[in-house]
């Protein structure tokens, strides 16, 4: 083969990747921070083919790549906009600011079956207003490890995320799955941030995934823990600091109840710190409970099938719903207010907090 030829051989080549290339997911934008954020978009290469019979492969499944881009240099407390991918690939988000400038952000879960009503879900927050950050509470898609899934997800997701920074939990249909990292960005699956004068930590419970055996999952767990009292440590001085995991450790699930343990060993640290809110999914309905002067809110009704709320908890239990919905907080100096909208807009519960002035 002459120089030339092989060139023309490598457009070609070059060529037909190309055009087989689609935007299957984002733009998105995440690991916000006052200086710096992240651009994603989930591209699909091409397609494989799955089945039994060598004639009948009706099996499909999409290669996925992420490209990614990150920005540094940013303005704290300032609407960035970007384009990423040309025609489709608009979008928008706001950095951190510092200060207590008032702020909103919604959260919400379990978006991982029905995905007629996690549509639905995800209209109702785009008709909401701008928040100024989404975060997800895990169980995002069925099966983490199915490359199938994300771009269904993705697709659902688009109106929302193009406007706002995503902060994402891993939830045990996550499968720890390395997509789950590639996709977000993810380095650690717990990580927290500052947001004006809020701070916000974000737990790995899934520990069935994490780790192959007893001893290496109490490992993780112990380190995680360790981390979290550290992290909540160095943060005394926020007015409102928010914990959000995928298991919750109170729940007016009657079969589900007593089923997390080492769940139950965060409830110390939250009352020791005096969190303001504790948001969790796994339980795919709406569920607010009180105890030690902290709130524990259960918000999974994104999509998947609801569950009854059977047996409220004597004492702790404040309000539940089996619904589907999505929980608003907004932020306001010394104050803020954690509201759960049905998705006609009806408000299911509303919580006012108080600055935790005596945490410091
Ligand atoms: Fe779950």
């Amino acid at each position: 083969m002459t120089r030339r030829s092989l060139g023309v051989a490598l457009l070609a080549c070059g060529f037909i990747a190309q055009a087989a290339d689609k935007v299957v997911g984002g733009p998105y934008t995440v690991n916000v921070g006052p200086r710096s954020a992240t651009v994603a978009w989930v591209v699909q290469t091409s397609e494989a083919r799955l089945g039994t019979d060598p004639g009948e492969l009706s099996r499909t499944a999409p290669v996925l790549r992420v490209q990614k881009v990150s920005f540094t240099g940013l303005e704290a407390g300032t609407t960035h906009h970007y384009d990423s991918f040309g025609e489709g690939g608009k979008g928008y988000f706001k950095t951190p600011p510092a200060g207590a400038v008032p702020f909103q952000f919604l959260v919400y879960g379990d978006t991982r079956s029905r995905h007629d009503v996690h549509a639905r879900v995800i209209r109702a927050m785009v008709k909401a207003g701008e928040p100024d950050f989404v975060i997800h509470t895990g169980d995002l898609v069925a099966d983490g490890s199915d490359t199938a899934q994300w771009p269904v997800f993705f697709s659902i997701e688009r109106e929302l995320l193009r406007k706002t920074a995503f902060f994402p939990c891993l939830g045990n249909h996550e499968r720890n799955n390395p997509q789950y990292y590639e996709f977000f960005d993810v380095q650690l699956p717990y990580y927290s941030f500052d947001w004006a004068n809020a701070h916000i930590v974000v737990l790995n419970t899934d520990l069935g995934n994490v780790a192959g055996s007893l001893v290496s999952r109490d490992a993780y767990w112990k380190e995680e823990l360790r981390w979290l009292d550290e992290d909540l440590a160095k943060s005394r001085k926020a007015d409102f600091v928010f914990v959000v995991f995928h298991h919750p450790p109170f729940t007016a699930v009657r079969r589900r109840q007593g089923e997390d343990k080492e769940v139950s060993q965060v409830v110390p640290v939250m009352e020791k710190f005096k969190i303001s809110a504790v948001f969790s999914g796994h339980d795919h309905n709406y569920q607010h409970h009180l105890k030690g002067g902290v709130r524990y809110i259960v918000t999974g009704g994104g999509g998947a099938p609801l569950y009854p709320v059977d047996a409220p908890l004597a004492g702790i239990t404040q309000k539940v719903e089996s619904t589907e919905h999505y929980v608003g907080i907004q932020v306001n100096g010394k104050t803020a207010k954690v509201q759960a909208f049905a998705l006609d807009g009806r408000v299911i519960d509303t919580i006012d907090l108080a600055a935790r002035a005596e945490a410091r």
